[in-house]
């Protein structure tokens, strides 16, 4: 399987840094926000990796991370024309994943958990899509899947519900079959000018095939200035733990 991470996007929230710096390369514990997305697939064992940026930023990813070497991973780049939207950046990976599946992480987005689990899931799943949901304590301001426990499958997804049952939110984890690059083709841009993947998860939730799971630890969009200071908190409190537990086995 191969992994794309998108960083191209408006980063409007984290100005002003991000007039001259791209949001996914801001300072997340001792390294860029998106060298844990990097992290996250590499402990997959999935090193052929495209990273879709912005044209003004290309250079800058390229002199921290070249071609991936030295964090042992292959690293593609691409540029996307514009923040055209999520399910537009998805569609830049067509020629890179070709008829392979394929997992997507939005750069901004940081786990707790090992995505092993999950990646091995879906694996072996036979068609469809996956995507990692996360419980959250106010739903209406995320995208919220309505379950189907019984088939693991998700019956629809809402965008900020003023009123809901469900505490699942769809975090920034997508994993697709080939079908994802026809659904893509097929939505039409939203209200805000955006190809979004919401559309295109509801394409594969018509068909009965889009499959979850739900993480464990905690989840951190960082793309606010309070929630990139709560990342950071988060990642150097999981810095000292894992310093711990190594001090322990000395
Ligand atoms: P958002 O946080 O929704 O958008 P943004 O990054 O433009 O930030 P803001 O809302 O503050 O202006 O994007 C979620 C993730 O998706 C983020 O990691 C950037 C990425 N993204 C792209 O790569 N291309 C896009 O066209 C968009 C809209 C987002």
């Amino acid at each position: 399987m191969k992994g794309v991470i998108l960083a191209g996007g408006k980063g409007t929230r984290l100005r002003p840094f991000t007039k001259i710096i791209n949001k996914h390369l801001l300072p997340v514990g001792p390294f860029p926000m998106i060298y844990w997305s990097i992290k996250k697939l590499k402990e997959a064992e999935i090193k052929d990796i495209l990273i879709l940026t912005n044209k003004e930023h290309l250079s800058n990813f390229i002199s921290i991370f070249g071609n991936g070497k030295g964090l042992g991973v292959n690293l593609t780049y691409k540029v996307q024309d514009g923040p055209n939207g999520i399910a537009d950046g998805v569609a830049y990976a067509k020629s890179f994943v070709r008829d392979e599946k394929f997992i997507t992480i939005l750069g901004d987005n940081i786990f707790e958990d090992s995505l092993v689990p999950y990646i091995e899931s879906f694996k072996q799943q036979k068609s469809g899509g996956r995507v990692l949901l996360k419980e959250v304590p106010n739903p209406s301001r995320y995208g919220i899947a309505i379950l189907n426990k019984e088939t693991n499958t998700i019956q629809s997804i809402i965008e900020k519900p003023e009123k809901t049952n469900s505490p699942y939110c769809v975090t920034g984890v997508y994993m697709y079959n080939v079908q994802v690059f026809d659904f893509i083709n097929a939505i039409k841009p939203s209200a805000r000018g955006e190809l979004e993947i919401t559309d295109v998860n509801n394409l594969f939730i018509n068909q009965n095939q889009l499959q979850y799971d739900i993480l464990k630890g905690w989840w951190i969009d960082a793309g606010t200035h309070e929630s990139l200071y709560k990342a950071n908190t988060l990642v150097y409190e999981l810095i000292k733990i894992s310093k711990r537990k190594g001090e322990e086995r000395e």
